[in-house]
């Protein structure tokens, strides 16, 4: 289904304003380290210069500065830019930009580009993948993660059913049906323990030691955005390859989602 750019902007403004703090293991080095793994260490970010690529409420700006990085882009299109800067740790070494992805500066200087959980809200994100490649020094690398379908299948046939509803709902009604589901969840959840159950690694490795606040969030996140893809690894591979990044490397992240990073390639 086509949707707008603009309404999924909207829905993630709207989300950002209502969960705005970044706390617990949500918010933590030890989950970006889990992010970066086995590709990066947190350490190796120590005095770069850096972009994120769609910051939300700024947890991974937060990440990526407890890492040691120098400067830090921020950019978000939502209406969250606010939050963001609210939640910013070390002000001084972030420049916050209210951009689409596409509209990132091309520096050409940068270490690293991110972009954690954004691309699949993204119906085209070749321009996005060419800016990221713009804004890199030669020898610098962009870092992505979104949601993987390979061995998912069971789980996305029912989320997309849910959503058909889901992304239609006003933010009230959303918030209680995320209610009922949470409960039922986390006894799947303790049921992943004895059992070989779909998501067993994401929800035992990384659901189950957010808060449940956080748990929450994570349910929201999964319903109410209007624009969400689930990438094959090909796929991946094809958006780093085709943005003219190389020694692109993909990994299938605790068995639900990809992450890959690629290489601007010296001229
Ligand atoms: C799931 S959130 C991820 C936020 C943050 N990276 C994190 O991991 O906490 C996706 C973010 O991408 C932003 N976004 C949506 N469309 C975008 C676009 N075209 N360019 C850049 N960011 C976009 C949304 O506003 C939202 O804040």
């Amino acid at each position: 289904m086509k949707v707008s750019k603009n309404q999924t902007i909207q829905d993630f403004g709207e989300q950002w304003v209502r969960y705005r703090d970044n706390e617990g293991y949500y918010g933590s080095l030890e989950l970006f380290s889990d992010i970066l793994s086995p590709f990066l260490k947190p350490d190796e970010l120590k005095g770069c210069k850096v972009a994120e690529i769609g910051s939300g409420t700024g947890r991974i700006v937060n990440m990526l500065l407890e890492a040691g990085a120098e400067n830090v882009i921020a950019s978000e299109p939502s209406e969250a830019l606010d939050v963001l800067r609210e939640n910013i740790r070390q002000p001084d070494k972030v420049t916050c930009l209210k951009i689409t992805g596409d509209q990132l500066p091309a520096s050409g200087d940068l270490d690293y580009v991110f972009s954690i959980g954004v691309l699949h809200h993204i119906q085209d994100p070749t321009p996005v993948v060419e800016a990221a490649f713009n804004a890199l020094r030669p020898g610098g690398h962009l870092f992505i993660w979104v949601y993987g379908k390979e061995g998912n299948r069971l789980y996305l046939t029912f989320l997309t059913l849910l959503r058909m509803f889901t992304t239609h709902l006003p933010h009230r009604m959303l918030t209680s049906l995320v209610e009922m589901m949470y409960w039922p969840l986390v006894s799947y959840m303790k049921l992943c323990h004895r059992c070989a159950l779909p998501l067993r690694r994401y929800l035992l490795a990384v659901f189950e030691k957010m808060s449940p606040q956080k748990r929450r969030l994570v349910i929201y996140d999964q319903l109410n955005p209007s624009f969400a893809k689930y990438y094959t690894r090909p796929e991946v591979e094809k958006l780093l390859l085709d943005g003219k990044f190389r020694d692109v490397r993909v990994h299938h992240r605790h068995g639900y989602s990809w992450t890959a990073i690629g290489t601007k390639p010296q001229p």
